[in-house]
């Protein structure tokens, strides 16, 4: 809970509904260790390059995210974007180039252990484990950091019970936060696609990142699907979370981030506050050819 929040809840002002939002998102990040202050760098690429063969999808890109904003990632298709987060999050190690978490190189890490440093993320694509319910795609999330497995959890093994019952009271909190707890019991392939969506959010909450990538998470989202989703992300926001967001609707990402980068071709052309990238000229020109609903 933030300050403001915090205040209002100790003077007894806040009506009961914010005073219930408060207490999901507590339960949502009991406590995080994160030495990069508000403000400072909490990640950094330096000079990142990825090949693919002879294919250049990331050419010396560099920026840095600061803690508790919403960076925006944008760029036409095949600007970069994903591979971007891929060479983040452990999937392809960068041809050349660092990536720091908190001043500390992610170097050889697995995606396992960069999940445990403190990256999550969404995918492009959808990736739940259809058969198992929501809640039990969220309480797997969590296992990414617990130190007790999922397995142990199944067998009810006694010292796994705590833990167990814990990792459910969070994921349901989480299901809560993220507004599908109405459907915790329902296998993930059969909820609607805006669920599935949010689902894959709580799922990367559940880790307790202390960086959270959201690749192109309003994809395939009706107008009013996707200011729902810039509110939940706001909300993640507020409640201390630090945001990469891949996104393609001009709109959203204009209405949400704090500051955008923009890639092309591999390269970042540009990098700067919403309204200084809505006025320039290399962003223009590379969005000349899309369609003006995208880029209103
Ligand atoms: N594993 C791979 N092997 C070969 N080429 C790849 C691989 N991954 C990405 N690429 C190529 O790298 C370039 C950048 O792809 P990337 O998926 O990062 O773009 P993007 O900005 O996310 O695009 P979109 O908006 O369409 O999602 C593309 O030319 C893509 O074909
Ligand atoms: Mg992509």
């Amino acid at each position: 809970m933030n300050e403001d929040t915090e205040i209002l809840y100790h003077t007894g002002e806040l009506d009961a509904r914010l005073r219930h939002e408060a207490e999901v998102a507590e339960a949502v990040a009991p406590d995080r260790h994160i030495s990069a202050r508000f403000g400072e760098t909490l990640l950094q690429l330096t000079d990142v390059t990825m090949r693919f063969g002879g294919l250049t999808a990331l050419d010396r890109v560099s920026f840095g995210i600061r803690r508790g904003e919403i960076l925006g990632l944008i760029g036409p298709n095949g600007a970069g974007k994903t591979t971007c987060f891929n060479a983040m999050s452990g999937v392809y190690r960068p041809t050349s180039g660092q990536v720091l978490l908190e001043g500390k190189p992610l170097g050889k890490s697995s995606r396992h252990g960069i999940t445990q440093l403190g990256i999550a993320r969404t995918f492009q694509n959808i990736r739940l484990f259809g058969e198992m319910t929501a809640l039990e795609n969220v309480v797997v999330g969590a296992d990414a950091r617990a130190k007790t497995s999922v397995l142990g959890a199944l067998l009810r093994l006694p010292r796994h019970h705590r833990e167990e019952q814990e990792a459910v009271d969070r994921a349901m909190a989480l299901l809560e936060f993220v507004g599908i707890a109405d459907r915790a019991a329902d296998k993930a392939k059969n909820l609607p696609y805006g669920y599935q969506r949010r689902l894959e959010i709580a799922r990367a909450l559940a880790t307790e990142p202390k960086l959270l990538c959201l690749d192109e998470p309003a994809a395939g989202f009706n107008p009013a699907e996707k200011e729902e989703l810039m509110q939940l992300i706001r909300k993640i926001r507020a409640d201390g979370y630090t945001v990469l967001l891949i996104e393609h609707d001009m709109k959203l990402v204009m209405g949400v981030t704090d500051r955008i980068v923009v890639l092309e071709f591999g390269k970042k052309i540009a990098e700067g506050l919403p309204a200084e990238i809505r006025e320039n000229p290399a962003v223009i020109a590379a969005y000349l050819g899309v369609p003006d609903d995208d880029v209103a």
